[in-house]
């Protein structure tokens, strides 16, 4: 384990096979990637007061910021922070104790915040803020803050979201070989 993916309480990340984390991000506590997850530059994943999982095929771009909200009296399990399979997380994203499925492409500058659920196959425009709790329901994109669903989802960009996991599989096994 390296001085970047490190322990909090006696837990240690968990991480699967051919992950990639770049060595500026910052990997604490309770937090499992899948196999061929990719972690960009200056990526904070605090997985202290709740847990955080990521799934096969995740990328998580340069400068997003993950992290979880503590279990409380009014809410007992407080608010982990669980990111499904071919996810694309862009730049600067703030994902905080919110439920992501699978095929979903976080926009540049997104904000997420607790108890929201996003389904699976939903594209999230740059910039978009989706407030706590909110379901964004599969097969569309959301805008705007607070967020608003716009429109239904082209097959070319339902396509392109598997796609953009798959790109980022394909850069991150580059960067393993460098
Ligand atoms: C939302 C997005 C998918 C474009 O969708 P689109 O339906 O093709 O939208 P258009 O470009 O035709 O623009 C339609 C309207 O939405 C507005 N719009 C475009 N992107 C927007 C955004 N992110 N938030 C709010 N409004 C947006 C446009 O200004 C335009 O408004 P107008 O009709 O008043 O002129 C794209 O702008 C976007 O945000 N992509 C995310 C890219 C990204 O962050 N990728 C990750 C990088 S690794």
């Amino acid at each position: 384990m390296t001085s970047h993916v490190r322990s909090f309480k006696g837990v240690t990340p968990k991480v699967a096979n051919n992950v990639y984390i770049d060595k500026s991000s910052v990997i604490v506590g309770d937090v499992e990637l899948g196999e061929d997850v990719s972690i960009w530059p200056l990526v904070a994943a605090r997985g202290d007061v709740n847990f955080i999982r990521i799934g096969d095929r995740t990328n998580i771009q340069d400068g997003t910021v993950l992290h979880v909200t503590r279990k409380g009296e009014h809410n007992l399990d407080g608010f982990p922070l669980l990111i499904g399979k071919d996810v694309t997380v862009g730049h600067k994203c703030m994902l905080h104790g919110c439920t992501l499925g699978d095929r979903i492409l976080v926009g540049m500058g997104a904000i997420i915040m607790d108890g929201v659920v996003v389904e699976d196959d939903v594209f999230i425009g740059a910039g978009a803020l989706i407030p706590p709790n909110k379901v964004l329901e599969s097969g569309y994109l959301y805008v705007g803050n607070p967020a608003k669903q716009a429109r239904p989802l082209k097959e070319s960009e339902k396509a392109f979201l598997k796609q953009s996991a798959l790109n980022y599989v394909v850069l991150k096994n580059e960067y393993l070989q460098e």
